[in-house]
């Protein structure tokens, strides 16, 4: 299950992510906002965040004018890995070095047609499971 969210300023590129996802078959939860009305970014990114750390959601997806910060805001929960990408190869690596969690995006930064890229990138990108990488992350968690 894939948790989605953004501010004002992501509301439209969320939507058209969902629709990818829709499109694809793919699960989602889409935990607002729900208009281009001006709203606040911390609370979406801590709904998106909560969904994974409590077990409802694998990964999420959030966006706001830039991206970082809703990113920022969902790095402050423990267990998640919020990574900001604007570009496949950081989707690509995030994912199998950090086993990134969160995948932010910034709507004023990113066209649709790349942020959709970035989005199968990120969503179809395994974790290496390299120890290295996993000695990282454990030291993040610390
Ligand atoms: C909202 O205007 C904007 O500040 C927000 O979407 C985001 O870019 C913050 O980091």
């Amino acid at each position: 299950m894939i948790a989605v969210g953004s501010d004002h300023g992501g509301y439209e590129l969320k939507q058209e992510i969902i629709s990818y996802l829709k499109e694809k078959n793919l699960e989602y939860k889409d935990y607002g906002t729900d208009s281009k009305e001006s709203c606040d970014y911390p609370v979406y990114a801590k709904k998106v965040a909560n969904a994974i750390v409590n077990g409802e959601c694998d990964r999420g997806i959030l966006i706001c004018g830039t991206g970082i910060g809703i990113s920022i805001t969902a790095n402050k929960i423990k267990g998640i890995r919020a990574a900001l990408c604007h570009d496949t190869f950081s989707a690509q690596a995030t994912r199998e070095h950090n086993d990134a969690n969160i995948l932010a995006m910034g709507a004023r930064v990113v066209g649709p047609g790349l942020a959709l890229k970035i989005v199968d990138t990120f969503l179809n990108t395994e974790f290496s499971n390299d120890e290295r990488h996993i000695r990282r992350i454990e030291q993040i968690e610390d």
